[in-house]
């Protein structure tokens, strides 16, 4: 017997404020038609002045939870990753866990900026397999508005806010890839790409700073490392892409999106697609997008998944899951 971690709940969370594409024609010097053809972003959600990263993590777990049909007394753990914290410390995961009315169990955050959401469920899976916990919420936030220069038309016009969660339950399987629950995960990281996408600033250089990012270099390395990364996770499984039912990539750009597709040999029939209406929400763009994919229709009890993320670090990697 092997103990899986399953997935028994999602949900999320987007901001009221929707900002299409040709807002962005009376501040800059851009247009939709190339917001749309670079990057296939059409509009974006942004948070509401004092609307935090923890306040719209917390909405998103409530959708979770009730789709579960658990409250937050049944969860032992809450992992959320982000890069846009309320505050530098404490953890958007405790600041969550008070706004659940948890009062036991534990909380962290993970930092691994776009890749967050698969480092964090990797975690997750860790401490599940492992017996330190029987259920946990794993969340991806961002209120990426607040790190954004809106002088800098690179760069702004591609990122949203929002919120994904889902829950974590261990469950038995018998150890093979028709389990349900997470099959396998890959985590990588090269430090010495870090000049590509950064923030200028923190705490120790007094000022919060604005997202920097050289877009085509990221890119370049985007399609090639993420195809690679859902190849070695589904080789882990025992599984190729003929057996992946749906990818759920980060949501940044279609054109990687179509990219990494193409280079695993799947249709984009196979992938949920949501950038068109939520832009790049860094850590939260895969459980909006699983959260989006259920409710369509698209992903269905028993279908394998295969996430796949990459961004600021570098960092990228992926996991594989049957639903
Ligand atoms: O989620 C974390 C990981 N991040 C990503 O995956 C992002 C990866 N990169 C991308 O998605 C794309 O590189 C972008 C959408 C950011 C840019 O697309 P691109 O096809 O790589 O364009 P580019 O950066 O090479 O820029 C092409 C031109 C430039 O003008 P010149 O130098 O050719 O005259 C830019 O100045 O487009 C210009 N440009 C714009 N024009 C109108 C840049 N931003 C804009 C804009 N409106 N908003």
């Amino acid at each position: 017997m092997t103990r899986r971690a399953v997935i028994a709940g999602i949900g999320h969370y987007l901001p009221e404020r929707i900002v299409e594409n040709a807002e962005f024609e009376a501040t800059l010097d851009t247009t939709d038609e190339w917001i749309r053809s670079r990057s296939g972003i059409e509009r974006r959600h942004f948070a509401a002045e004092g609307e935090t990263t923890s306040n719209m993590a917390t909405k998103a777990a409530q959708n979770a939870l009730a789709d579960a049909g658990l409250s937050a007394d049944d969860i032992d753990a809450i992992v959320v990753a982000t890069s846009t914290a309320d505050l530098t410390f404490p953890s958007a995961a405790t600041m969550v866990q008070a706004q659940l009315g948890m009062t036991r169990g534990f909380a962290f955050d993970v930092q691994a900026v776009c890749a967050g959401f698969v480092y964090a469920l990797s975690n997750a899976n860790a401490l599940v397999a492992s017996g330190q916990a029987n259920r946990v919420l794993v969340i991806g936030a961002e209120t990426f508005s607040k790190i954004m220069d809106w002088t800098d038309r690179s760069t702004c016009v591609l990122f949203g806010d929002g919120a994904g969660a889902l829950v974590l339950e261990a469950q038995d399987g018998t150890g093979q890839s028709d389990d349900r629950g997470i099959l396998a995960t890959d985590l990588n990281s090269d430090g010495r790409y870090k000049d590509l996408l950064y923030v200028d600033g923190g705490v120790s250089t007094q000022n919060t700073g604005h997202l920097r990012m050289q877009g085509n270099q990221v890119f370049r390395h985007a399609v090639e490392k993420l195809a690679s990364t859902a190849h070695t996770s589904l080789e882990r499984a025992e599984l190729s892409a003929d057996d992946v039912d749906w990818i759920v990539p980060h949501q940044a750009n279609i054109r990687i999106i179509q990219g990494t597709a193409k280079k695993m040999g799947l249709p984009m029939e196979k992938v949920v697609v949501t950038v068109q209406d939520h832009g790049n929400t860094s850590a939260a763009s895969i459980p909006l997008a699983l959260s989006v994919g259920k409710s369509r229709g698209q992903i269905k009890p028993g279908d394998l998944i295969v996430t796949e993320a990459i961004g600021g670090g570098l960092a990228w990697g992926s996991v594989v899951l049957r639903w």
